[in-house]
């Protein structure tokens, strides 16, 4: 079973649930957009789903994350093998700031590695390619990567996620920091990456996730303001002819 697929699950912080009860087939080699108004739980899903949300103090999930049929939470898992294949893109670029473009995007490669990584160079080179930044920085790899213009710096970050070769990329907003032009560069990048990766991404663009993905998925919070998934199918049914009206009102801006 390739890919990934949540079963039942919540997830919270203390005594308050942020998420409850989703489950959720992720197509592999799709798009698969995550939308909802703010406060319904889509960047605490995300980060269940890299094991990054046990990083919060506090936190604590029920149910399942299976990544090619793996149980992602089981004990004898690595959390740092998770996040491997799992990769993730913030809202805000954020390169390693002491280190030039080129550090930058071998750092994955570097870690766990004693001694020199095979082929590091091509693997860099391939990876800027592939975040289609490597013609713009090709001479100037050893600058600083905070030294890059903000788009040029999530693509960045988008090549230090791709360069550890993962199957999944989870991105929450990753273009709502950067302007029009940077952002439909990252929307065709996302295009483009989708033949390769398994792409999540939270947005609050209802354009962009019309634009760029496959498959919607629409998080709200109920009266407890935990985020529950009213609604998931293909991107075209959700924008054009929504089953629930809660999706409906959503999507045409009546509220959020
Ligand atoms: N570290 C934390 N500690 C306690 N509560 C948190 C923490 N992070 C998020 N929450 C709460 O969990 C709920 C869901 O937050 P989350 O950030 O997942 O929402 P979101 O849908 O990503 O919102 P936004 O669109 O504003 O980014 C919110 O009520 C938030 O206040
Ligand atoms: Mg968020």
């Amino acid at each position: 079973m390739r890919g990934m697929s949540i079963e039942n699950l919540s997830a919270g912080f203390g005594g308050f649930t942020a998420i409850r009860d989703i489950t959720l087939t992720i197509v592999p080699n799709k798009v698969t957009a995550i939308i909802g108004p703010s406060g319904s739980g889509k960047s605490t899903l995300l980060r269940c789903l890299n094991r990054m949300h046990e990083e919060v103090r506090g936190a604590w999930m029920r149910g399942r994350v299976l990544l090619d049929g793996e149980d992602i939470d089981a004990p004898e898992v690595d959390p740092v093998q998770v996040r491997r294949r799992v990769g993730m893109v913030f809202q805000r670029p954020n390169p390693f700031p002491t280190m030039s473009i080129f550090d930058n995007v071998a750092a994955g490669l570097r870690l766990g590695h004693w001694g020199r990584v095979p082929d590091l160079e091509e693997r860099v080179e391939r990876s800027l390619r592939q975040a289609a930044l490597w013609d713009e920085v090709k001479d100037k790899l050893h600058e600083p990567g905070t030294a890059l213009s903000g788009g040029q710096q999530q693509r960045l970050c988008i090549a230090r996620a791709l360069a550890v070769e993962p199957e999944v990329l989870l991105m929450d907003e990753p273009a709502s920091a950067l302007d029009p032009i940077a952002t439909l560069r990252i929307e065709d990048l996302m295009r483009e990456l989708a033949q390769t990766y398994t792409i999540i991404v939270v947005t609050h663009n209802m354009q962009q996730a019309a634009r760029v993905s496959d498959y919607t998925a629409f998080l709200m919070m109920g009266e407890d303001r935990a985020g529950v998934l009213v609604e998931y199918g293909p991107t075209e049914q959700i924008f054009t002819n929504p089953k629930d009206k809660r999706t409906e009102d959503y999507i045409t801006g009546r509220f959020g």
